[in-house]
Parts: structure tokens; sequence; C-alpha cells
């Protein structure tokens, strides 16, 4: 008898707040408009995904479901989501009832909008899809193209809009999710995701992921190949081609020390483990945060830890993006200045100040060319706040948001004090974790913080919607870069290379001395340099891009091959775009650097092809 009162209850109650669900208006908190998506999450919103996709390498396609648990506003009869090539089979709701979709016609950036109609008491929306071979967020590689050279290879990179071209999704930053998947891959393969990871191939090839904390579509991410895992420490590891994971093991011991540095400044990191995946050398940026699990460059493997603070960078994210969240892209500043800052003071906190400063001078060094050209293209966009309407969101990509939008936070810092500004930081992630930000509430926030003299000395509005870099910039002073110069000085003036005392110089003085070579240096003297420091055939890729720069303009012939090695190789895409410029610089024909790029061009993601295709006017 108590059984059936017990059932009765429990059925009105799941059918009570079924019904309830429905007039409910959204939970969830309202979203400022995106220009870079079509969807209208005020009107109707997914909250979590069951993603089921099977991988075909031989056909380059990905196919199954996305599955969404929808909020919807009261009285809404649509949702909206965003993709770009997308195959769409058919969508069903509440499992079983087949829907009315519509795909809108294709933008070039955006993609298309594909618009579900539903019935009343819709709260889930199953889409079957496949994606096309050349979808953009997508890698496809050849044996040929990984490390081992025996399997294929595939890896996905999301950021900024590319998450819909491999999953229908509402493709705006604002708009978080939690997901489960199951991925199924041939034999022999490991499949990996931004979510709790196996650590080992397994007979059937279906491997199952979860990501219990809502996340954006930007953080999707999915890779497949021949992969083996080392743990590092108690939450970090490293994944890796089995024939790279030794190096990168050595490469990143320093892992947890970075994680345990980072919470002590800003508080627990919210995302369990913390892992990261050394890919092969076309992923098109140094690196990326995917929660749980970062997807890196090889270049950064040196051999030496010179190049890991990049790490750091991918690390601080789990906070500065991945936990308080840019709005939109217009706000991009809010997630790689934060970043950035944050990088250094990890940096600092693991190899002292002295190191952090010569990461920090290089990227003002950086900051200050990057300025001049973009004020010669459009110079509303050295502004922090962007304008990017009508534009692809990686034309936000700059050092404008990484390195002005540092400086920015240092000057906020040096004004107040570290110990007020750490405060008001570790309160800003813990009341905004997994929640968006944008920079006026982000202003407001610091308003209320700061006295009346102290915003005058920082002069808030010039750092975030004045073009260029404001006078009250903070210097950055390096002791070890002045040593440099200095033993720059001594060997120009004499002529005599024995002169250049280089000690125990690090890869970061070696870059300040590459980068400050004298203008118009001959290749005599290249050769002398080359003899001796061999930068031609460096193992250290931030040197060989670095002395490109200075070889391609003297037209010193000896660096080339080696160039053109680095090109095809290489598919990271802040190495090539100033390499490729070098060589049309010193080639406006474009001729040299166009034969290069018709041999390297097959081993490049999307990501860097759309940049380099416009540099060379490359056609099809
Ligand atoms: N999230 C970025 C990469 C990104 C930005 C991809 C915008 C797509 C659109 C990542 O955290 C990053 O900043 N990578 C840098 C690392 C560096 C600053 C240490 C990179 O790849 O060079
Ligand atoms: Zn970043």
């Amino acid at each position: 008898m108590n059984r059936i009162l017990y059932f009765t209850c429990l059925i009105s109650f799941v059918i009570f707040s079924c019904q309830n669900k429905k007039k409910e208006p959204m939970k969830s908190q309202i979203l400022a408009n995106d220009v870079h998506s079509y969807s209208q999450p005020n009107v109707a919103r997914v909250v979590h995904l069951d993603l089921k996709l099977t991988v075909d390498f031989e056909e380059k396609v990905l196919s199954g479901t996305a599955r969404y648990t929808i909020d919807l506003a009261e009285n809404a009869t649509q949702i909206i989501f965003d993709t770009y090539d997308l195959n769409i089979s058919s969508v069903f709701v509440n499992e079983s009832e087949e829907a009315k979709f519509e795909l809108g016609t294709k933008d070039r950036i955006l993609g298309q909008a594909l618009t579900v109609f539903l019935p009343e008491g819709a709260h889930t929306v199953s889409i079957s899809y496949s994606s096309v071979p050349s979808a953009k967020a997508v890698q496809w590689l050849d044996p040929e193209q990984t490390a081992q050279k025996d399997k294929a290879f595939l890896f996905t990179q999301s950021q900024a809009i590319l998450a819909r071209s491999w999953i229908p999704c509402q493709d705006s930053p604002g708009i978080r999710f939690t997901y489960r998947a199951e991925i199924t891959v041939p034999k022999g393969y490991l499949a990996l995701m931004s979510a709790e990871n196996p650590i080992e191939m397994n007979e059937k090839g279906v491997y199952n992921f979860n990501m219990p904390q809502p996340i954006p579509s930007y953080l999707m991410a999915l890779t497949v190949g021949d992969i083996a895992f080392k743990p590092i420490g108690k939450r970090c590891g490293v994944y890796a081609e089995p024939i790279m994971l030794d190096r990168c093991f050595n490469e990143f011991s320093e892992m947890e020390e970075m994680l345990l540095s980072a919470e002590e400044i800003y508080g627990a990191y919210a995302w369990g483990r913390y892992d990261v995946i050394v890919l092969p050398p076309s992923f098109p940026f140094g690196g990326m945060e995917n929660p749980r699990l970062t997807f890196a460059t090889p270049t950064i493997i040196a051999g030496d830890k010179s190049l890991t603070s990049l790490v750091a960078h991918e690390l601080a994210h789990s906070w500065s993006g991945n936990l308080v969240t840019n709005a939109t892209w217009n706000d991009f500043w809010l997630n790689e200045g934060f970043t950035v800052y944050f990088e250094q003071r990890i940096m600092e906190a693991v190899y002292g100040r002295d190191y952090s400063e010569m990461l920090a001078l290089l990227s003002y060094q950086g900051l200050l060319e990057e300025l001049e050209e973009i004020k010669a293209k459009n110079p509303k966009d050295t502004r922090l706040k962007l304008e990017l309407d009508g534009r692809d969101p990686d034309d936000g990509m700059s050092a404008i948001a990484y390195d002005k939008g540092y400086l920015f936070l240092r000057k906020i810092e040096e004004t107040i004090g570290r110990e007020k500004f750490d405060t008001f930081l570790r309160n800003y992630f813990a009341e905004n974790a997994f929640q968006v930000m944008d920079t006026e509430r982000f202003l407001e926030l610091l308003r209320s913080k700061l006295e009346k003299d102290q915003l005058a000395e920082i002069q808030i509005d010039k750092w975030v919607y004045g073009e260029g870099l404001p006078d009250n910039h903070p210097v950055i002073n390096s002791e070890k870069f002045v040593n440099v110069d200095k033993a720059m000085k001594s060997w120009i003036e004499s002529g005599d290379i024995n002169r250049l005392d280089s000690g125990s110089w690090s890869t970061h003085e070696w870059l300040h001395f590459i980068n400050n070579l004298p203008e118009g240096i001959n290749n005599q003297e290249l050769a002398k340099l080359d003899d001796k420091f061999n930068f031609t055939h460096s193992g250290n890729t931030e040197v060989l891009a670095a002395w490109f720069q200075v070889t391609i303009k003297a037209g010193y012939a000896e660096a080339h091959k080696s160039m053109e090695d680095f090109l095809v190789n290489v598919g990271r895409r802040k190495f090539l775009t100033p390499t490729y410029k070098a060589l049309i610089e010193r080639d406006p024909s474009k001729e040299v650097a166009r034969n290069i790029y018709k041999k390297a061009r097959p081993n490049y993601h999307s990501v860097s092809t759309g940049t380099i295709d416009e540099l060379l006017d490359w056609k099809g």
C-alpha cells in the first residue's frame, strides 16, 4: 500500500515538475547580444549536451548525434544553433518526436543558423549530423604528419567560432553547458576531450567522457591518435605520441608546482585534473586552454624547459577565461590580458622575478612592433574593447588583447599595490565563477574598489577605450637584458665576436639579442655569429623564428634551407605569419614565399591557411 502511495506521489511530482518546467521562465541569466552567433539564448538555450560521435579516418568525417537538454523562456517556439558546413540529417525533440528544422543562408564567417521548431513541452533536442572533411575546426593528419609516422591523427581547435563546424551548437562564449560524450574510434587509437579522460587505449575503441562543470562551446575539444599518458604529479600528467612521451614528461616536470603556485595566488583549481597533450607540429597555436586538457604545440619541447611559460599561460586560463569568461569576442582582452598577467605571476612565483621580467620585456617589445602595424591598418583595433561586428573574431587576436591587456592590469597592480589587487582578483574569480564577464561590468567592479587618486592615476578609459599605449604605462626593467645590451655593444664597437660575452645566456637573453641585432647587419657578420652559435640549426623554435627574421631580411642564403624546412614542418601561426611577411618584404613578387607555401600548405590547419592564404593572395 505504502509503495503504491510512494510511486503515485513520485509520478505526480515528476509530472508536476515537467509541467512546471514548461511554464517557468528561464533560470539562466540574461546574456548580451553576441554578433558572432545566430543563437538567441534569452529565448532558448542549451544547458547540457550528450554527444555521440564516430570518427572515420578514411572519409575524414565525424558523424553522430548531439542531444541537448534545453532551457526555454515562456512562449519560446524555436531554438537556434550555429553550424558551419554540417550535414544535418534529422532532428528529434524529446527523443521520439521528429521536429521541423531549417538551415539559413550561409555566411562566410558565421556559417548557417539551424532553427529547430519546438512543439510544446520540448525539453531535449537531438540533432543527427555529420561534418565535412574540410571542417574548419578539425585537422585530419596522415601518418607522415605525426611524430611516429605510422598512424593517422586528428585534433580540433574550436576557439573562437569553429566549434560549429564539428558540433551544431550555440556557439557563443556566454552560453555554458555540461556535457557527456561517447566517441567511437578505430582500434589502436585513443580519444581525448576537454573532459575527464581515459589514460590508456581500450579494446573496443569506444571512449566515454564527462564534463560536469558547465563550459562554453569554444572549449569543446577532441583529439584522436596513437597517444600515451605519463603522470607528472598527483593532479598533472602529459599525453603525447609514445615516441615523444619521455621528452614531454621531462620538459613539463614543473607542472604540478605551477598548479600549486597558481592556486596560492587566485584560489582553488576548479577542474579536477590538469593535463597537457602535446600534438603534432601542425597545431596552429602555441596552446589552447581546453579545460582539464591543454592542447599544446610540440614547438615548446626545447629540451631545456625554456618555453614552458606557455603551460603557465594555458593553466592560468583555468581561472581567466574558463572560469570567468569573456561575454563576447569584443571582450577578448578579459580572457587573454588577465591570462598573460596571471602567467607572469606564476612564472615569477616558480622561477623568480628576474625571469618573469625577461618575459614581460619580450612581450612589451613585441607589443610596440605590432602596435605600429595595427595602427596603420585599423587604429580602432588598438583599443582593449573591440568592435568586431561583421568581422572574423580572429581579427581580435593580437598583442593588444594580450600585452596591452597585461600592461593595464600591471598598471592597476602597481597603483593599488599587489596585495590589494590579489584580494580583488581572488574575489573576482570566486564571485564570478562559471559566469560571463564583459568589459563594462569588470570596470564597474574595479572602480568600486579604487580611491579617487588611484582612478586619476590609472585613467581607466584611456586604457580601455583609447587607442595605442597610454603614456602612464608601467616600465619594465630587466637587468639581464641590460647586460645583453652591454655585451652587444662591446662586440659591435670592437668588431670582435670573441668580445661577445654570452656566458650562460638563457633562451630569453638570446631572443633579446637576436631581436636587437643592428639594422642592416650584413651576411658576413651573420655567418660569424652562425659559426659561433649555430642559430640556423638551433633546437629552439623561438630562437629559430627570431633568427629567420634577421636572415630573410639580409638575404643570408645559408639559413634558407632550414627556414624552408621549418615552414613546411611547423604549422604554428605565430611563427608562420612573421616569417612569410619577411619573405614578402624581401621579395614583393611573393614568388619565393608562394613556392614554399605550396609545399607547406597541406600541413597547416585552417586557422593558419586562413591567415597565410590572405597574405599570399592564395586562391584554392
Ligand atoms: N586561447 C588562446 C588561443 C586562441 C585565441 C585560439 C583566440 C583561438 C582564438 C591561447 O590561450 C593562447 O593565448 N595561446 C598563445 C599562447 C601564448 C600567449 C603563451 C599562442 O598560441 O601563441
Ligand atoms: Zn591565452
